[in-house]
Parts: structure tokens; C-alpha cells; sequence
């Protein structure tokens, strides 16, 4: 469904990413794994059109995507939660669900996404259509911050960081979101600090190190050489 290969990425003369590679199929759940600052914002924001990488390919469902603008990424299927959540704070729940909401594809297969699924998956958020973002908690920021990107109907779901910060039981209402997703079809890219939860819900994690991909392998993979989390995450 995605194939990246080859990203060379740069913020002005300073190079961030040297020949990133990336895989995601069809219903898969795949990780980003790696340290503070070895790319994995960065290889997002080139998937997405926010940066424009010098090299490269991003195919997307058959279709080269690398050089599109964030809109047409948008259209073409990838649904964004960013780091930081940044929801519009000016805006309403209502209005931030809707702003960038986009129809679903007639090829696309299980049932759309809609405002009312959206508040039937974040009941929370029913209760505070009218309240503005930056009237809402973080995790009422998180939840509608997945719910702005599901009503993109995407084909291929991307978090960066969309636990950080939040209280356990809101982190754990998130997985639990997340797994229905993935059991629903949804293919799902995660970047998340928390290993032992992405070991249990992913298929397949891809290990970043300085801008290049150095591994990739299942759950059982990663838990089977603890070393490997040692020495590219830390833990
Ligand atoms: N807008 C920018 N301009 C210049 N350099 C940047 C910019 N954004 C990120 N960088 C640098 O690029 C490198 C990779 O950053 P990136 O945000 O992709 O890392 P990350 O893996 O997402 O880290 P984290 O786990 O902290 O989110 C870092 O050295 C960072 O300082
Ligand atoms: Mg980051």
C-alpha cells in the first residue's frame, strides 16, 4: 500500500534524512521506533507533503505521492494525527471535524466515516460539540485530533505521539480505539514512546537510526533481541 524508498529529506543545508525506507501493506499496523531526533516527525512530514524530500520515492497505492501538496495527500488517502495534536484552537469541536472532512473514495471498502461515527467512537466529544480546542483537555484534544483525521477517511492512519502526555487511562482508551481500528481493516502507521503497547497491537515495526531505516521485523522479532531495543531505543 505505501512503499518509501530512498528519502533524503533536509531543513534548509542540514540533512535529516539519508535513504529512509518504509513499508506499510494493505491492514497492516506498522511502528516507526527510534530515539529523539533520528527522523521520525521528519519522515511523516515528507509522507505527507509538509516537506518536500531532494530524493526519493513515495508510492501510495500505486501512485507516486512525493512532491503532492498536503491537500492532495490528503485526498489521495493519508490521514495525519501530528505531534502535538495541533487542533484548531479557534474552532469548535464541530467545526474541526468538518473543516477538513473529505468524502469517502468510491473504491474505498468498509463503512464511512461520518460526524455522528466520529462521536460514536469519542463519546466525549458529543458533550462538547460547541467548546472551542483550546477549551479541551488534552485527551479531549487527542481524541479529536483522531477524529479530524478519520474524517478524512483515510486508507492509511499516521500518529506521531499521540499518547504523549496524556493520563494513563486516557492512553489506554486511545490503544483500545487504535485496536478496533486495526480490526476494522484500517491500516495504521504509529510512532509512540510506549514499546510494550506497540508490541501488542502492531504487526510489523520499523527501527529508525540518523535518517535511514536500520531494521525491521514482527512483535515477536522485537521481543525475541532485547539488545536491539537497547541499542536503537534506549530501553
Ligand atoms: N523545522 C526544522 N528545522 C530544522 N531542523 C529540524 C526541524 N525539525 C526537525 N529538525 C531536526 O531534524 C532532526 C530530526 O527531527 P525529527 O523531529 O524528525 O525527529 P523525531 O525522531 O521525530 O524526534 P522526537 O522523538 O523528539 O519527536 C533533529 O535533529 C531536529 O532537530
Ligand atoms: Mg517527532
Amino acid at each position: 500500500m505505501l512503499a518509501v524508498e530512498g528519502l533524503e529529506t533536509f531543513y534548509g543545508d542540514s540533512q535529516v534524512l539519508f535513504g529512509m525506507d518504509l513499508r506499510v501493506e494493505a491492514g497492516e499496523v506498522v511502528t516507526l521506533l527510534g530515539r529523539n531526533g533520528m527522523g521520525k516527525t521528519t519522515t511523516v512530514r515528507s509522507l505527507m507533503g509538509l516537506v518536500t524530500p531532494r530524493a526519493g520515492t513515495i508510492r501510495f497505492c500505486g501512485r507516486e505521492i512525493m512532491g503532492l501538496a498536503p491537500f492532495a495527500v490528503a485526498r489521495a488517502g493519508l490521514g495525519l494525527v501530528p505531534e502535538g495534536r495541533q487542533v484548531f484552537p479557534n474552532l469548535t469541536v464541530r467545526e474541526n471535524l468538518v473543516a477538513t472532512a473529505r468524502p469517502r473514495a468510491a473504491a474505498d471498502v468498509g463503512a464511512p466515516w461520518t460526524l455522528a461515527r466520529v462521536l460514536d467512537l469519542f463519546p466525549p466529544l458529543r458533550e462538547r460539540l460547541r467548546a472551542y480546542g483550546d477549551q479541551l483537555s488534552g485527551g479531549e484534544q487527542q481524541m479529536l485530533a483522531i477524529g479530524r483525521a478519520l474524517m478524512t477517511n483515510p486508507r492509511l492512519l499516521i500518529l506521531d505521539e499521540a499518547t504523549e502526555g496524556l493520563a494513563p487511562l486516557i492512553r489506554a482508551e486511545i490503544w483500545r480505539t487504535l485496536a478496533a481500528l486495526k480490526a476494522a481493516g484500517l491500516a495504521i502507521l504509529i510512532i509512540d514512546k510506549n514499546v510494550a503497547a506497540l508490541a501488542r497491537l502492531a504487526d510489523r515495526h520499523t527501527i529508525i537510526e540518523k535518517g535511514r531505516a536500520v531494521w525491521t521485523g514482527t512483535s515477536a522479532d522485537l521481543s525475541a533481541d532485547p539488545a536491539l531495543s537497547h541499542r536503537y531505543l534506549g530501553v
